[in-house]
């Protein structure tokens, strides 16, 4: 690929304007609920390094911001169903309210996994924001007390989602077609 063909692959399907109202939202939402509490935004690396990044601005509260590096995918665009954790937290949550932060949750397996690893360490909750839903991939039902969007069964890259690790850095979420 060379950089001219960077873009050849992808159209646009939320702007970056779009994306900038509703992250002030949810983190308006964020805010208004966490108020007085111990919060823990754990953000999942890499996919949603983008959305953290802006979503947290948005979050008027004393914040802990902590990440978690997975790999769910390998460089295909179908789910393996495998998580492996390749980065850990690096304090102790206990007793804190964490917010989990993923890009998308497409069949659900990712974010399943990464519930039930969180809440073995004893937080006061775990709850769940996500960009993005695929549902017409769900394998497994994971509650989302926090959603962004819900999208059509098309690969997305943008905002921080990639395919192959490219793309990340595109500022819309655009649909990918090889
Ligand atoms: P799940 O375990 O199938 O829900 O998928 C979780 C992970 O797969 C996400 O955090 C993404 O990294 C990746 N993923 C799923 N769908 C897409 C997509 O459309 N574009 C880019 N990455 C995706
Ligand atoms: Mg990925």
């Amino acid at each position: 690929m060379t950089d001219s063909h960077y873009r050849e692959k992808t159209s646009v399907l939320i702007s970056r304007e779009q994306l900038a109202e509703r992250v002030q939202q949810l983190g308006e939402q964020i805010t208004k609920d966490y108020a007085g509490q111990d919060l823990v935004l754990v953000c999942v690396l890499k996919g949603s390094f983008m959305f953290t990044a802006d979503l947290v601005r948005h979050i008027d509260l004393p914040v802990r911001v902590e990440f978690l590096g997975v790999r769910s995918y390998g460089d295909s665009t179908t789910s393996s169903g495998s998580v492996q954790v390749t980065q850990d937290l690096t304090r102790p949550v206990g007793g804190a309210h964490l917010l989990i932060i993923e890009d998308i949750v497409d069949t659900g397996l990712t974010s399943d996994f990464l519930i039930r690893q969180l809440t073995a360490r004893n937080p006061a909750s775990t709850k769940l924001c996500a960009l993005l839903h695929k549902p017409a991939r769900s394998q497994i039902d994971v509650p989302i007390d926090y959603l962004g969007f819900t999208i059509e069964d098309e690969f997305v890259v943008g905002y921080g989602l990639d395919v192959a690790q490219l793309y990340r850095n595109l500022p819309d979420v655009c649909i990918y077609r090889d």
